[in-house]
């Protein structure tokens, strides 16, 4: 079993949220880039269409990784780029773009992971419904074969789709993502077809030998607020929902619907034989987890029956995303999706803490630090983790919060573009250094 020293570090970035270059070379429009057009949807009325312009500055930033020590550069391709019109021609600058990105990694010696979905949908996709549309399982197969055959040759570590409850329960139930959806049918529709589609997508890339194929699983702890039965039960359902939801399927454990029967509901999209096309056992899976968040009972929210009991009011510190930061739940987490199947591979894909820019970095190495310890127990417990991604390299766009909250390592002064290593940065290449000796 792997010991503290052996576990691989790397860092994860998304397309969306880096690349910038939104129109370039024949890129088709994604629904993020028509979501941000409504300014008022993104919290500091900003929009990623220049990013911090990984598009033109990837070497830069793969340099910075690699002199921090870093293994692994994972970040995701936007569909858009590959498939302007989400189907049908390809585009080669597309292809070439990533090509370069790819390239580059190995000629510096840091190795490519690819995530082939994190929330950029195509808008000519979402013209048709998006997720909600079953064709969308085509869609994606179609996409992804496409990676396979251009990339796999080169990428040996595949993400399939990144944290679906978050694409799917906030772009298509809650409204506050792209596409902007809202409801019920919206979001269980979206579900089911988001689930056959990565369970497609992992067929396609196992049909090469010698990659690992895996998905990326967004955590949160969930705790009640009173010791109450109500409090309890409304606590076990958005623990359903928002860890398990992503994971049971596939591990031919069906729909958790009994412990948050709303989801009963998916069962009208069902075709026949869907059930077993959903089991996938992935090559690993990917634990991605930030914070905590205590409920209780809210008969009145629709669906849901819950309410979220803000850190405040719980005298707990609130992070600049609203949420209570937890490194605890790193370790929480693995143990949890350990006891599913001691021996898959995990790998702690994502974590990270959100600062205000105001706020001293220092608190993201002690953010860190708590990670470590968690992930020395769960290795001394002999679970099967082989490595961390942090969230993320440069400071970069969060979605509807726009460019406020800072979870780089490293900073980006957006008028400029520089890219300057802060304290945690400095700590972690140290870290590294050390550890290996
Ligand atoms: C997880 C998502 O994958 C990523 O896109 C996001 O920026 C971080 N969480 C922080 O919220």
């Amino acid at each position: 079993m792997n010991k503290i020293k052996d576990l691989k570090w790397g860092v994860t970035t998304a397309a969306y949220q880096t690349e910038g270059a939104y129109d370039k070379d024949e890129k088709g429009l994604s629904i993020w880039d028509t979501f941000t057009q409504k300014s008022h949807k993104i919290k500091d009325r900003s929009n990623a269409r220049i990013a911090t312009d990984f598009y033109h500055r990837f070497e830069e930033d793969i340099d910075l990784a690699v002199d921090i020590g870093l293994q692994i550069f994972r970040f995701s391709i936007s569909w858009s780029r590959i498939f302007p019109e989400g189907v049908g021609v390809v585009n080669p600058k597309g292809i070439k773009f990533y090509d370069k990105v790819i390239n580059y990694c190995l000629k510096v010696g840091i190795e490519p992971w690819v995530t082939t979905y994190h929330w950029d949908l195509p808008q000519k996709l979402q013209d048709k419904g998006g997720w909600t549309n079953r064709d969308v399982i085509n869609w994606y197969s179609g996409y992804v074969t496409v990676l396979r055959d251009h990339f796999a040759d080169r990428v040996k570590h595949w993400v399939l789709i990144n944290e679906g409850i978050v694409c799917v329960g906030a772009g298509y139930f809650l409204g506050v993502h792209a596409p902007g959806k809202r409801g019920i049918r919206n979001f269980v529709s979206s579900t089911h077809h988001l689930l056959l589609a990565q369970a497609e997508g992992f067929k396609i890339l196992k049909e090469r030998t010698g990659l690992q194929v895996g998905t990326a699983i967004s955590c949160t702890k969930i705790e009640p607020y009173r010791n109450t039965t109500a409090d309890h039960k409304a606590a076990i359902r958005i623990d359903t929902l928002m860890n398990r939801l992503f994971i049971e399927p596939h591990l031919g454990l069906g729909y958790p619907d009994n412990d948050f029967p709303v989801l009963k509901r998916i069962s009208k999209y069902y075709k026949k034989g869907d059930i077993e096309a959903l089991k996938t056992d992935f090559d690993f899976w990917g634990i991605q987890t930030y914070a905590r968040e205590v409920v209780k009972a809210a008969w009145y929210i629709p669906y849901l029956g819950a309410i979220q009991v803000k850190p405040k009011k719980r005298n707990v510190k609130t992070s600049v995303m609203g949420w209570e930061t937890y490194p605890e739940g790193a370790q929480y987490f693995l143990e949890r999706f350990a006891k599913y199947n001691p021996k898959k591979a995990l790998w702690l894909s994502e974590c990270g803490m959100a600062l205000s820019k105001k706020e001293d970095d220092q608190i993201r190495i002690e953010y860190y630090q708590k990670i470590i310890e968690g992930m020395k127990t769960v290795l001394d417990k002999n679970i099967n983790l082989k490595g961390i991604l942090l969230w993320t390299l440069v400071d970069n766009f969060e979605w509807a919060e726009g460019y406020i909250p800072k979870f780089g390592i490293i900073s980006l002064d957006r008028k400029t573009m520089q890219r300057q290593m802060k304290k945690s940065a400095f700590w972690l290449k140290k870290y590294l250094s050390n550890i290996k000796l």
